[in-house]
């Protein structure tokens, strides 16, 4: 089945046929909690020219970074006829007929544009309720076709989402204590050749939501991904040993550190895991960006994070290729952080 889509489309589907029905393994449902919510920050102000403020949502932002790895951005001056045309868009694309996504299935990693289900079928013990569009986007910019004009909302939308991770960088790498232009130097994140990668996933409806996953525990590659949705929620994020619901405010972006980010500094700032759940209401869509390096970078740990307590270099990361990194998490099923795991010394 190309689709998760055209399986609910096919028919009156009552119940989640086996090969979709998820087991939770040791990271189980009662563990939901409702109490806590995602810090929240207020870009507006890393980018208002007073330093007092600025200072002050730095501070925001080492928190959120340390004790989450996940925020709520607000103020963040894209503008919401932009985020309704790309959500309208992507929505567009995913009601096209299959013979006009087919130019785009069955493609590997590194071609421009891919569009399938699940996350890797070939190997995937359980098969996800989603489907998704990938689409690398810079440094070569590519966009499918149709809908019509959606190369044009993509490319903006790209772009804006561009200039949000290198003014967040900014205010990252000052949380850490280091020149507010050392992640996107070090990194090349504002150089031509960085890298951008555009997913956006559509869960559509599921008769037995409890039974089937959108995507599991994983973490995301890359140094920040940049995420919106539309009006359903879905993503659960894990803090304390439990999952937490994310419930967005409207024209809201949800960010989060990636592999990258832990890697670079240390594991000062972690990479967290998280998931998406389907609910049985409507189609639910997502679209994210993950923001990194140039694809032959090697990424490991900055030296200036590395040194310990006793002045000893003590790097907890190997390097690897960003470019080898994709390759490694593309070849497995999503698990939680165990491309991570692959690193540690
Ligand atoms: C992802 C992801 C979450 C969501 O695409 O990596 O985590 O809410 N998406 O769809
Ligand atoms: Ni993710």
């Amino acid at each position: 089945m190309f689709s998760v889509k055209q399986l609910v489309e096919s028919g009156c589907l009552t119940s989640v046929p086996p090969k979709y029905v998820f087991k939770n393994t040791e990271s189980d449902d009662c563990m939901v909690t409702e109490l806590e919510a995602i810090p929240t920050i207020d870009f507006s102000l890393l980018t208002s020219g007073n330093p007092d403020e600025r200072s002050k949502v730095i501070n925001e932002l080492r928190n959120a970074c340390q004790e989450w790895g996940f925020f709520m951005v607000i103020n963040h001056g894209v503008p919401e006829t932009l985020r309704k045309e790309m959500i309208r868009a992507t929505k567009d694309f995913f009601d096209l007929a299959g013979e006009e996504k087919q130019q785009y299935t069955g493609k590997k990693l590194f071609d421009p544009i891919r569009c399938g289900t699940s996350f890797n079928p070939k190997v995937d013990k359980v098969l996800l309720w989603r489907d998704y569009l990938k689409v690398h986007v810079h440094p070569h910019f590519s966009a499918p076709n149709k809908p019509s004009g959606f190369g044009k909302v993509l490319k903006e939308y790209c772009k804006r989402t561009r200039e949000m991770a290198s003014e967040l960088l900014k205010g990252i790498s000052e949380s850490l204590g280091l020149e507010e232009s050392y992640i996107n130097e070090k990194m090349a994140v504002e150089s031509a050749d960085s890298h951008q990668l555009l997913v956006a996933n559509m869960y559509p409806p599921c008769p037995q939501p409890e039974l089937s996953m959108g995507l599991p525990p994983h973490s995301d590659h890359g140094l920040l991904t940049i995420l919106m949705q539309n009006e359903l929620a879905g993503l659960q994020v894990m803090h304390n040993a439990k999952w937490v619901p994310i419930n967005p405010l409207p024209n809201s972006f949800l960010v989060n550190t990636g592999d990258h980010m832990e890697i670079l500094t240390n594991g000062k700032y972690k990479s967290v895991v998280h998931r998406a759940v389907v609910n049985d209401k409507a189609a639910r869509i997502s679209i994210g960006t993950a923001h990194g390096p140039p694809l032959d970078t090697i990424v490991s740990p900055a030296a200036e994070l590395v040194t310990n307590f006793v002045g000893q270099f003590s790097p907890a990361y190997r390097g690897i290729k960003y470019k080898e990194y994709l390759e490694l998490q593309q070849s497995k099923s999503l698990n939680g952080k165990s491309c991570l795991d692959h690193l540690r010394l």
